[in-house]
């Protein structure tokens, strides 16, 4: 991707302050990169900050004499690889719907034969707004690729669908993965990875489930497609924003959690069983809510189905991770499931007061049927990436095994 030409247009959005980190990322990732602001987009991020990570003067202005001399605007719309319009307000989108042309972006854009992309950003009413829906629809129709909106805080102080997806996101879905050759075993292979934890319903308004956030499944996943991996993230309800390029399947329950996997295995090279499954759902959901009384309630609680188990126990089966979140005697249990379960590696880590759940930072041993090693305390986007980095390695060290045993009998048959 290096030297990939890249006009990237601004609007008048809040997200418009993200755009110098989303610059260095792209040059970062070898991109020439020119920067076109609309009128509004200069309220938002100053010129002086473009120019200066973009490493060239800042385009804003149809009208300018001296570029326009040589036809400035056409000489952008021929020298762009691609047209990336982040943050995408709902106002340039609806000028890009109508084919107009007011200004230099716009101009650009019809006169482009590059592919463009566009990055919504906006308040969640906004967003749901039917004539924003019907422009999206339209830019669909015309093969301009949407990337997002990711769900989340708002700067409006909401939370929904609206926020511009991250610049390392937008980065990683426009400029394919990093190539990362330590983890090249994952690349072009699927990787399903469950993640988050699932809720087992009461009755219509309550619910068991526990305290996992699903960061540690997410940074997973994003690290799993820097690799190059096609990935399959099954989650289960949490509050964080799916990776960018990154399929995404929501599930609430064990039930749809196991459905949801079992749908897809066949596809799969690689599962990663990240998501704190509830063992026990309760034997009868209750149609109405439960209603309170002067007695102690007592709840029967069923298994719900062992996801990593159904996996593991599959006769063409993938290479399989799990993980164990235990409070006490860590290694012991985290042997004892590697076996029991048939897996390929177990990731255990200490759960309980303030440590593995809810948080940012995480430590973990990772253990083989022939080695372990010990991940100290980080950031969970580092660990993903330690962690999809050493099943990267058991992965074609167990490749690579299969087939020196294959090997005798394709020679013998020559
Ligand atoms: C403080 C402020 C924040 C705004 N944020 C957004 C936004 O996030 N998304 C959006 O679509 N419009 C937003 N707007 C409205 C746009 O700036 C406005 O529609 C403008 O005409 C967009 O012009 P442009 O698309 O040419 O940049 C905001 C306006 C203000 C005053």
């Amino acid at each position: 991707m290096s030297g990939q030409k890249i006009v990237l247009g601004i609007s008048g959005g809040i997200a418009a302050y993200k755009t110098p980190e989303l610059v260095r990322l792209l040059k970062k990732r070898g991109a020439e990169v020119q920067a076109v602001l609309t009128r509004s987009a200069k309220e938002f991020v100053t010129e002086t900050t473009l120019q200066a990570v973009s490493g060239s003067p800042v385009r804003e202005n149809l009208w300018d004499k001296e570029a326009e001399a040589a036809m400035g605007h056409i000489e952008l719309a021929r020298w762009a690889d691609l047209v990336l319009i982040a943050p995408a307000t709902a106002e340039i989108m609806s000028r890009l719907a109508l084919g107009a042309a007011p200004d230099l972006l716009t101009t650009l854009c019809l006169a482009t034969e590059a592919p463009i992309v566009v990055a919504p950003a906006m308040n969640h009413i906004m967003w749901a707004d039917s004539g924003v829906q019907d422009n999206c629809r339209v830019l669909k129709q015309r093969d301009i690729r949407i990337l997002g909106p990711a769900v989340g805080d708002q700067a409006c102080g909401e939370s929904g669908p609206g926020r511009m997806v991250e610049p390392e996101d937008i980065v990683a879905a426009i400029m394919g993965p990093k190539a990362v050759p330590d983890v090249s075993a994952l690349a072009g292979k699927v990787v399903m990875i469950t993640a988050g934890p699932t809720r087992e319903a009461i009755d219509p308004v309550r619910y068991i489930s526990n305290r996992s956030s699903g960061k540690m499944g997410y940074a997973i996943a994003a690290a799993a497609r820097d690799a190059g991996a096609k990935v399959l993230l099954v989650s289960g309800p949490v509050n964080i924003v799916p990776p960018a390029a990154v399929e995404t399947i929501f599930t609430e329950s064990a039930k749809e959690m196991f459905a949801a996997v079992h749908d897809r295995l066949t596809e799969v090279d690689v599962f990663i069983g990240a998501a704190a499954v509830a063992d026990y759902h309760s034997a009868s959901v209750q149609t109405h809510k439960l209603k309170k009384s002067e007695s102690d309630l007592s709840l029967d609680l069923s298994r719900t189905p062992d996801i990593l188990a159904s996996v593991a126990g599959q006769q063409d089966r993938p290479f399989t991770v799990g993980f164990a979140a235990e409070t006490q005697n860590l290694r012991e249990y985290a042997l004892g499931k590697l076996k029991e379960k048939n897996l390929d590696m177990i990731v255990a880590n200490l759960v309980g007061a303030n440590q593995g759940f809810e948080k940012d930072r995480n430590s973990v041993e990772v253990f083989w049927q022939d080695g372990e090693k010990v991940f100290p305390d980080s950031d969970k986007k580092v660990l993903g990436r330690q962690l999809v980095k050493i099943i990267g390695e058991q992965y074609k060290s167990i490749q690579d095994a299969q087939t020196v045993q294959i090997q005798p009998a394709i020679s013998g048959g020559d």
